[in-house]
This record gives C-alpha cells, structure tokens and sequence, in this order.
C-alpha cells in the first residue's frame, strides 16, 4: 500500500472484520501508519492495539510491565471465570503462574509429546476413516474439529466421545450472545463444571497415569489445589487446545484450496515438506487472533505513551505479515519459507503456548491424513468462517473428493 492509499475503516471489535479471515488490510495499515495504535471499545475504556512484530514481542515477553491479570480477553469480564480468588494459569502472572504450569508442563515437552505420536497418528487415521467412503463431509466438523478434543481427551483419561462433548460446551461458552439461546452459557459452565468434579472425585478414588490425575492430587507451594483449581484447570485444557488446532487444519486447508500451486507441491512431497509447512500455515492462519495484556504502570511503546491499567493487545495475525519481520514476501503463502520465526503459538513470553509441539504433531499427522488419502479433495461451496474477534478459523467448510476405501 502507497501512503496515497486511503485509509480502511479500522475496527478490531466488530466481528464483521473477521467474517472472512482476518482483516489484514486494516492490520496492514496500522503497522503502517499507527503501529500502536488507540482503539475505542464498545461498552470500555479502549485499548492499545499492537500490530507490528517486534512490539508483539515486547509486550509478550514483559509480564512485569504487561499483566495477563485479570484476563487476557478485550472485555474485562471475559476470559476469567468468576472462582473468587482462584484463577486459570492464562490469567495469572510469575511467579503463581510458573508453579501452577509446573504442575503439567512435563506432559507437554517434546520428548512427552514425540511419545504420543503413534498414537495421534492412530486417532488421525480413525478420523479420516470416519468419512473416506462418504466422497463429502465437512471438513471443520468431521475431521478438523475431532484430533484436539480426542487428544486432550487421552490426555486426562476421559473417554473421547466425552472431549467431543466438552468441548461443544466451550463453543456455547464462547459464541456470541446474541447467537445463543439465554441462559445457554450458564448451563454449558455448570455442566462443564459438574462432568469435571465427577472427574476429580473419579480420579481421587481411583488415581491414573493421567494429567487429571497429577491435577486432582497437585499441590502449589505446599497448598494442595482444591475442586475449584482442578475445574479451571480442566476447562482451560479443554479450551485452549480445541478450536485452535481445529482451526489450522481447516484454515489451512482452505488457504492451500485458494493456492493450488502450493497444495500440488505439498501433496508432491508431504514426508519432506509437511514439516515447513505446517509453520507457514501456522504463520498465515494464525488461529489465536490476539492476546490482551493490562499495563502495570506507564510505559512507551513505539513512541506511544502508556498509562497504568490500559489495555494492551497483541495481535498475532497482523505481527505474522509484519513485513519487517518476513521480508517483501510476508503477504505470500510460501509453503517453503525457512527461517519463520512466526508468533503464532505467541512471542516467548512465559505464556508461550503450552501445546504447541503436540499441536504440531496433530497437524501434521491429520494433514498426511487428509491429502495422501482423500483423492481429488476440492471445496463443494463456500468456506464460512466464525465471525469471532479472538479465534480465527472456518465455521464450515463443505469438501468433496473420490470415496476411497
Ligand atoms: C494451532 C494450535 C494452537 C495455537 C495457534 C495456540 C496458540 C496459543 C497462544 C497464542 C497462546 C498464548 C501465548 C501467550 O500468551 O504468549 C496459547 C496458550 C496456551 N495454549 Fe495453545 N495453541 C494451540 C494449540 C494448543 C494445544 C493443542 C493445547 C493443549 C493440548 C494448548 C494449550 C495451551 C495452554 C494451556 C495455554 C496457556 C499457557 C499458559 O498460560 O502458560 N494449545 N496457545
């Protein structure tokens, strides 16, 4: 874009900017022109919007400076459950937050999660089988949507019919409510709430190899976590893992639809080049739209003056096309590219996504999946995507390809 171009209307809240992907012309803008940016709020005070790489960086990295208390969503009333004084490790910052990931962290390093290869492999398999005599399906809710809840599933010892379950709870938790009946979020958390203590009292009787298990009897600091710790810790596994890694698959796939010269040369090669790309798709897709963060004190960002207790935002899927960053192919999908330091799973801060070496390997193993067995795979209509400010990804994407056996 010339400085002669006009300037798009900008607004990161209004879900109508996500209806089709995220709005980069407007994030192209503001890396532009207002790369931390003032950004009125509906029904708040406003925030700082934090667009390019670097700052995206910063803030990540500086919890002293940039609290993730009280929520890490725009709205203060989201994003935190209201436990009284207990909190989801999302919302907490060191040191009670590295003693409560302490708590699991050991699951999910990648030696814990090479471990669990085979098996994602074995669930990816079971999913495509779940529809490649079908010749259609849809692609979010039949095979996208499925490996996250199946894995994290297995991970707390539940059945996965069940993770399929809860995890349709967090999608009624989080849909706008304008689109829900009233009172369904508060009958999701209740349920969600009840099927966890029935885990926990299960798990106390009956302890597992399982991470409910080590949840059930964990201990921080000398205090045992009680019901109530254990129900946030459930529902934060539950959620953060579900709709992310859903979303890249199928948000992946619609990219590669839009770009077929690099779904051939994937689909050409995929033992050698799944690896880089999965990584440009994490790049282009950039499942988790932004992560808000609250000033402890004043501060200056990229020249901008801020003030204790405003809002800062990070978001992820402008800092990925920050051209500073990538170079003059940041707006190209480069199956290929290496380096690509991208900040998808966020910038290193203490935050850093906890699941991001098995979501990985879920990509990679559900992709294998999808493009070396379901033959001539092409869109039957249009991709509609979730009109969300925070998660982006397709709400449906009807697909259909040769029925195999
Ligand atoms: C494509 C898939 C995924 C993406 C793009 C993603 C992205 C993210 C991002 C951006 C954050 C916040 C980072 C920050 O604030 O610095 C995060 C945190 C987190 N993610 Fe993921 N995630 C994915 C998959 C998963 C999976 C599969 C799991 C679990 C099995 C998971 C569990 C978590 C947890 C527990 C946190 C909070 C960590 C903390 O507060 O210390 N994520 N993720």
């Amino acid at each position: 874009m010339t400085s002669a171009a006009p300037a798009p209307t900008i607004d990161l809240t209004a879900p109508e900017s996500f209806a089709r992907g995220q709005p980069h012309d407007q994030f192209r803008w503001l890396r532009t022109h207002d790369p931390v940016h003032w950004h009125p709020e509906p029904d708040g005070p406003g925030f700082w919007a934090v667009t390019r790489y670097q700052d995206v960086k910063a803030v990540g990295r500086d919890p002293g400076t940039f609290s993730s208390v009280p929520t890490i969503m725009i709205p203060d009333n989201e994003g935190a459950l209201d436990a009284g004084d207990h909190q989801m490790m999302i919302t907490m910052d060191p040191p009670d937050h590295t003693g409560h990931r302490k708590l699991v962290s050991s699951q999910f390093i990648p030696r814990a999660a090479k471990a669990m290869r085979p098996r994602i492999e074995q669930l990816a398999a079971q999913i495509v089988d779940g529809v490649v005599e079908r010749g259609e399906c849809d692609l979010v809710e039949d095979i996208a949507g499925l490996m996250p809840s199946y894995v994290i599933a297995d991970m707390l010892g539940i059945p996965l019919e069940d993770g399929v379950a809860l995890y349709r709870l967090t999608e009624t938790i989080h849909a706008a409510p304008e689109s829900r009946p009233p009172g369904a979020a508060l009958g999701a958390v209740l349920e969600m709430f009840n099927y966890a203590r029935q885990v926990w009292e299960r798990k106390r009787e009956e302890p597992g190899g399982d991470l409910a298990t080590r949840i059930a009897f964990a201990s921080v600091d000398d205090k045992g976590l009680d019901l109530i710790d254990f129900n946030l810790f459930f529902i934060l596994l539950i959620d953060a893992g579900g709709d992310t890694t859903r979303n890249l698959v199928a948000g992946g796939l619609d990219a590669l639809f839009q770009h077929p010269d690099q779904l051939a040369w994937l689909a050409a090669d995929c033992d050698g080049r799944l690896a880089t790309a999965v990584e440009e798709l994490l790049r282009w897709i950039s499942p988790v739209v932004y992560m808000r963060r609250t000033a402890t004190r004043d501060a200056s960002l990229a020249g901008a003056a801020m003030v204790a207790g405003q809002k800062v935002v990070m978001y992820y899927g402008s800092a990925n096309r920050d051209e500073e960053a990538f170079g003059p192919t940041a707006d190209q999908l480069d199956l290929a590219r290496s380096p690509n330091d991208h900040v998808a799973f966020g910038g290193g801060g203490p935050h850093f996504c906890l699941g991001a070496h098995i979501a990985r390997i879920e990509i990679d193993a559900l992709l294998r999946q999808v493009l070396s067995r379901l033959r001539e795979l092409e869109p039957a209509g249009p991709t509609e995507w979730l009109a969300s400010t925070f998660i982006s990804g397709p709400k449906h994407l009807p697909v259909r390809f040769r029925p195999g056996a």
